[in-house]
């Protein structure tokens, strides 16, 4: 008998779908087979470029039949944490380089209710969050330099996948191993170490059955 793999989950992000059309993109993607709803937060401080906020993941909450995983691309997200899980955030990520305290921030998101996630940017070496995993639902491998969809994957930034994997076998942790920037059918596939695919351009460009299809097989 072969070992099953493990389900891979798709988080499609809605930086690449239509805004004007959000509610429609969400159920479509859902009914797609999309698992979770990616969405990223940018401040235009941390990263450089503006997207949404509070009001919208509050009513994305409202029309989303998956949970909401938010991507937060902020500074001192301290300041935000409880207005992002009242608002309806499933998972909430952080970036290891966004705050003074981590460990305050993750303990703070999972005693709200919500999943705590970390995230790191591709510069930043793996070993900064390992001492983070006990505390978080998920860990977030960027693939590319945080700020806009539609970039190319950057290989060097697999290894990491492998780090993560070892150090949560070794813990004996249940944190799931996300990936995000540049994912398609072929670039899934180079990191079939992780357990989530976020995919913006990918899905939204084309067949959004089709794409998550891919991605799954990956
Ligand atoms: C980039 C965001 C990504 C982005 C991915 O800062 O975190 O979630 O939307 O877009 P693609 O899949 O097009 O690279
Ligand atoms: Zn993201």
């Amino acid at each position: 008998m072969f070992k099953k793999m493990p389900k891979k989950l798709v988080a499609p992000s809605i930086l690449s779908a239509d805004f004007a059309n959000l509610e429609k993109e969400i159920k479509a993607v859902s009914e797609a087979g999309a698992d979770w709803i990616h969405v990223d937060v940018m401040d235009g401080h941390f990263v450089p470029n503006i997207t949404i906020g509070v009001p919208v993941v509050k009513s994305l909450k409202k029309v989303s039949p998956i949970p909401l995983d938010v991507h937060l691309m902020i500074d001192e997200p301290e300041k935000y944490i409880e207005q992002f899980v009242k608002a309806g955030s499933d998972y909430l990520t952080i970036h290891v380089e966004a705050t003074k305290n981590p460990e305050a921030v993750l303990k703070q998101i999972r005693s709200l209710g919500a999943k705590a996630g970390i995230t790191l940017r591709p510069g930043t070496a793996v070993s900064e969050v390992l001492s983070f995993l006990p505390l978080c639902d998920l860990v977030l491998v960027m693939t590319v330099e945080p700020g806009f969809g539609g970039q190319s994957f950057m290989h060097d930034q697999i290894v990491k996948i492998a780090t993560l994997r070892a150090e949560i076998k070794k813990q004996n942790l249940q944190c799931l191993i996300e990936v995000d920037g540049g994912i398609n059918a072929e670039t899934a596939k180079l990191c079939h170490e992780a357990d989530v695919f976020v995919a913006g351009s990918f899905v939204f460009g084309k067949d959004y059955k089709k794409a998550i299809a891919e991605l799954k097989e990956g």
